[in-house]
């Protein structure tokens, strides 16, 4: 059974690395099945602007780090790929994340799942270190937390997977996700000191979206 998953998941991963091609820049993942991120139809963001503008100020994310986030895409975009691939390749050897992805009933990986997800992820990267941290931004991030929760997981693909992500692989994926893309920028052309800024930049703005992302899970009053 473990075989057959992984055989699935390198699959999908394979899938992934031949999908949907995805450029930089604004407006370019308006192609990519599900992603809304441009939609005008989004839910109001629960998080007002002003609440988020002292989220941004209490983790000291500011207009320095909206810059170094834009150097870091130019040195992420060309190695899109593989970044992916090391995130993919970290949750296919983890049965218990790749459960998140699995078929309800046979606990099957879904490959197809798996690569719609990828092109998405993608083009998050892209987003994340292009964006203008707005309205539209804040609304997509609340589409995306209702993506990862019981409220909305499955419905973007039309999938039959686990209907929830549980609270705690969120907050704890902040390290994966911030630790792995320090190689990444260091492959550019930048400074160390370069190098240092966007790794806190990136991080700021992957934390800055988590705490985004679970507002689905803390309870009515608690966020
Ligand atoms: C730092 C935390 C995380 C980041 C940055 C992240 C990133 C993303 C992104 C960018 C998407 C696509 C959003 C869209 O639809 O436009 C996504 C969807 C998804 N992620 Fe995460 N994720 C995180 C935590 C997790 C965890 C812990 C799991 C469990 C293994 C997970 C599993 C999934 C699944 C299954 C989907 C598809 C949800 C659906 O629409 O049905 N994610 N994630």
């Amino acid at each position: 059974m473990k075989k057959l998953v992984y055989a699935l998941f390198s699959a999908s991963v394979l899938l992934g690395c031949t999908g949907t091609a995805v450029s930089a820049g604004n407006n370019s993942g308006s192609n990519i099945p599900g992603y809304d991120a441009y939609s005008k139809s989004l839910e109001t963001s629960p998080v007002t602007p002003e609440e988020f503008a002292l989220l941004q100020k209490t983790i000291f994310f500011g207009p320095e780090d909206v810059k170094a986030l834009r150097q870091a895409q130019k040195i992420l975009k060309p190695q899109i790929t593989e970044i992916l691939d090391t995130w993919y390749g970290y949750v296919g050897a983890n049965p218990h994340l790749l459960y998140y992805f699995s078929n309800k009933e046979s606990g099957e990986a879904n490959g197809e799942y798996l690569s719609r997800v990828r092109d998405r992820f993608e083009q998050w990267i892209l987003d994340l270190t292009d964006a203008n941290y707005d309205q539209q931004w804040l609304n997509y991030q609340h589409e995306i937390a209702k993506r990862h929760h019981s409220v909305g997981k499955n419905r973007t693909d039309n999938v039959n997977s686990v209907d929830h992500i549980d609270y705690r692989y969120m907050v704890a994926f902040i390290y994966p996700i911030t630790t792995t893309i320090k190689p990444f920028l260091q492959n550019g052309n930048a400074s160390q000191k370069e190098v240092d800024a966007m790794y806190e930049a990136w991080r700021k703005a992957v934390i800055l979206s988590v705490i985004l992302w679970t507002h689905p899970y803390i309870k009515d009053g608690d966020f």
